[in-house]
């Protein structure tokens, strides 16, 4: 029987897209997601890309009987991709026990899963948030993971040593945690993207949603920061090329050319992009004039942030590719696409 991949949290953002590059190269996937942040259109979209659906289970992570009877059905499961998992840094402050709760409980359940099923290998999302504010730029992966400034991004440092911590105790198990900076835009079919409920958190649907006239303005949270235009600092990659590094993680493991039972890498641009450049671009790429005005600072945020993604780029022989502007388009693309969508339903 083909070996199978797991996609824990599947039809989300970074999931839907991960989903549409193993298809394909040509892996079979099947999908478990308890649909909290995310709804079915994707598979939908998923399928229309590809032409192939996935299989997908509803089922929720956290919940040990339901992932027990999962794993009695699907006996041919190689890999785990686990994406599944709470992102929002302001709820995590509000709600720190959800945070806890079910990120942490995820991920302990499925590597319990993992020891006792013999599923060897796991590409694990995490995030630049375990860097906090680093002292030297780009931060490389060897940068001291700091004191988290949000549950959230604490809940990435810990799911991080739990993997680890599994890992020395039971060396055939392996797993590569991707560390991501900030991923936005869209598939080029505008068939999936980002799907924020209520008011989004992120700069880019934020963009989109007021360019769209969901919202009167974008406020940029601060110009008074220690930067070119005062205005804070990301590296910002395309949620494909991020998808398409899952695949080569996957294969890495898969092929057996990792180098630790254990690796950590950076996936970004690799270069720093202000809240006020990234704007630039939105209305160079779309032609959209954005309304925006400046207040105060955001609190919890970095002031700047972009990763050194040379051992990505060697080791992996990953690059992220698509520019910040095609970037924006498609994310535009995505909005548009999802406001048809909203007309043909009402
Ligand atoms: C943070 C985390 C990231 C995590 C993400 C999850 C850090 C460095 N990054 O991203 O790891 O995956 O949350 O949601 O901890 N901005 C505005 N106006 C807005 C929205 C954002 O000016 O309406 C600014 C922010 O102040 C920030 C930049 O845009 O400077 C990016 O913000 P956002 O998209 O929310 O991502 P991060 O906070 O960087």
């Amino acid at each position: 029987m083909e070996k199978q991949i797991l996609v824990t949290g599947g039809v989300g953002y970074i999931g839907s897209h991960t989903v549409v590059e193993l298809l394909e190269s040509g892996f079979e996937v099947i999908i478990v997601d308890n649909l909290s942040n995310s709804n079915m259109n994707a598979l939908d979209g998923i399928e229309e890309i590809t032409g192939k659906r996935p299989l997908f289970e509803k089922l929720d992570v956290c919940n040990k009987s339901q992932l027990s009877s999962f794993f009695e059905k699907y006996s041919g499961i190689e890999a785990i991709i686990h994406f599944a998992a709470f992102k929002s840094v302001s709820e995590s402050v509000a709600n720190p026990l959800k945070y806890y709760h079910n990120n942490l409980t995820s991920t302990i359940n499925l590597l319990y899963f993992m020891k006792k099923k013999d599923i060897p290998y796991m590409v694990f999302s995490s995030s630049c948030t375990v860097y906090g504010q680093p002292d030297e730029l780009p931060v490389s992966e060897k940068a001291p993971v700091k004191k988290a400034t949000s549950p959230y991004g604490n809940t990435k440092q810990v799911m991080e040593e739990i993997i680890s911590d599994t890992l020395l105790s039971t060396p055939s198990l392996k797993a590569i945690s991707l560390r991501y900076f900030n991923p936005i835009g869209a598939h080029p079919s505008a068939l999936i993207g980002e799907l924020p409920t209520g008011v989004p958190d992120n700069l880019i649907p934020f963009i989109t949603q007021t360019a769209i006239g969901i919202h009167d303005e974008l406020k940029v949270f601060g110009d008074d920061y220690n930067t070119p235009d005062g205005s804070a600092i990301r590296d910002y990659l395309h949620v494909v090329d991020l998808a398409k590094a899952h695949v080569v993680a996957l294969q890495r493991l898969l092929k057996k050319q990792n180098k630790a039972n254990y690796e950590i890498f950076n996936l970004g641009i690799g270069k720093g992009v202000s809240v006020l450049e990234a704007i630039e671009s939105f209305e160079r790429a779309t032609g959209e004039k954005l309304n925006y005005k400046i207040v105060d600072r955001r609190a919890g945020d970095v002031e700047k942030v972009w990763g050194d993604t040379s051992y990505a780029n060697k080791e992996l022989g990953w690059k992220a590719e698509i520019s910040l502007d095609d970037a924006m388009l498609s994310a535009w693309n995505w909005e548009k696409y999802l406001k048809k969508r909203k007309n043909i339903n009402t």
